[in-house]
């Protein structure tokens, strides 16, 4: 959606009652590049997804005002631009946690069973009481402590330990953000909270050695590129599992496929990857049959897409009149 100066469709009340007149691009696929460009031209807003890039303003011209993403990532819009122009930009976080937590389990369970492989058997699968097992995601008596890992350990990060704490998970490690404080007594209250024996920061090589499932849940950018690259998959148990709900590029997608395709890493769930949108069904991790992929799906609850929409819609209508966003980015 872009909100410009010439006519082409009537928005909300809102909208009509201001004069804004909104253009919308309505079919179901992704937004033609070469379209946006065009109508964007004069707009006071846009609304745009993660895959739109927006890193200048060249083609909209000064009346913009505010970018409004239906996403909590950000790294598709150059803020330094956004910045210079005095662009205010708008984001979906929070509504969209507990959606993306559910989908991290619910991607550490299928690849710990092995759910990738299962369809390529029919119809002549044969069931042996070994066929097919993996590492059981809960605690249990003869295996009574389990450790999750995070790499980003923010707002998504709680609400997958929280339910993680549900299958008996035992202890949580995760790396700090570089520079921040120890956070001992915090950690000790989740860990309290949530009846784990511990929550801990760690060294990268530590998460990696002591993570029997790992959730990459940190964001993108040339900060946390490939953190998860060869020597760290190399560090990491056979039996242990990978997820990413995080960003494509925090995993080095070769050597992911590499540590998998040799037994190194028991297997992956992944609802990004580095090499998106340009995923095809040769993509040596789609290929794999220790990994599961999913194409961005973490979000995609129904309440939860419907409340990213009208925030979106919100950010861009009060940034195009010039009011404090909803929920506007701080940079
Ligand atoms: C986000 O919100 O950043 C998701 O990855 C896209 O929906």
């Amino acid at each position: 959606m872009s909100t410009a100066n010439n006519f082409q469709d009537t928005g909300s009340a809102h909208a009509a009652r201001h004069k804004i007149v909104v253009i919308q691009w309505k079919e179901e696929r992704r937004c033609d590049r070469a379209w946006l460009l065009q109508n964007v031209v004069g707009a006071a807003g846009i609304a745009v997804c993660f895959k739109d890039m927006v890193r200048s303003i060249r083609c909209s011209g000064p009346n913009l005002r505010v970018v409004s993403t239906i996403s909590a990532g950000h790294e598709h819009i150059d803020l330094a631009v956004m910045a210079e122009h005095n662009i205010q930009v708008g984001y979906t976080p929070d509504v969209l946690t507990d959606a993306v937590a559910d989908s991290a389990v619910m991607l550490a369970l299928m690849a710990s069973r092995r759910t990738g492989q299962t369809s390529s058997f029919w119809p002549s699968f044969h069931w042996t009481p070994f066929a097919l097992c993996g590492p059981q995601l809960s605690a249990t008596l003869f295996s009574p402590t389990r450790t999750a890992g995070f790499l980003g350990f923010g707002r998504i990060a709680h609400a997958v330990l929280k339910r993680l704490a549900a299958f008996g998970i035992t202890h949580c490690i995760y790396t700090p953000r570089p520079g921040a404080l120890p956070q001992t007594v915090r950690d000790a209250q989740l860990a309290g909270a949530l009846g784990l024996a511990s929550v801990a920061p760690v060294a990268l090589p530590e998460l990696a050695r002591g993570s029997d499932v790992l959730f990459v849940l940190a964001p993108g950018g040339a900060a946390t590129r490939h953190l998860v690259d060869a020597a760290f998959l190399r560090q990491m148990r056979p039996t242990s599992v990978l997820v990413n709900n995080g960003r494509g590029s925090v995993v080095d997608s070769r050597a992911l496929a590499q540590a998998l395709a040799e037994g190194r890493l028991w297997g992956a769930g992944l609802d990004v990857v580095d090499e998106e949108p340009d995923v095809g069904a040769d993509h040596p991790l789609v290929r794999e049959p220790r990994c599961v992929v999913l194409p961005h799906l973490g979000s995609a609850a129904l309440e939860t897409r419907e409340e990213m929409a009208k925030l979106t819609a919100r950010n861009v209508l009060a940034g195009v009149l010039g009011e404090r966003l909803p929920m506007a980015l701080d940079y």
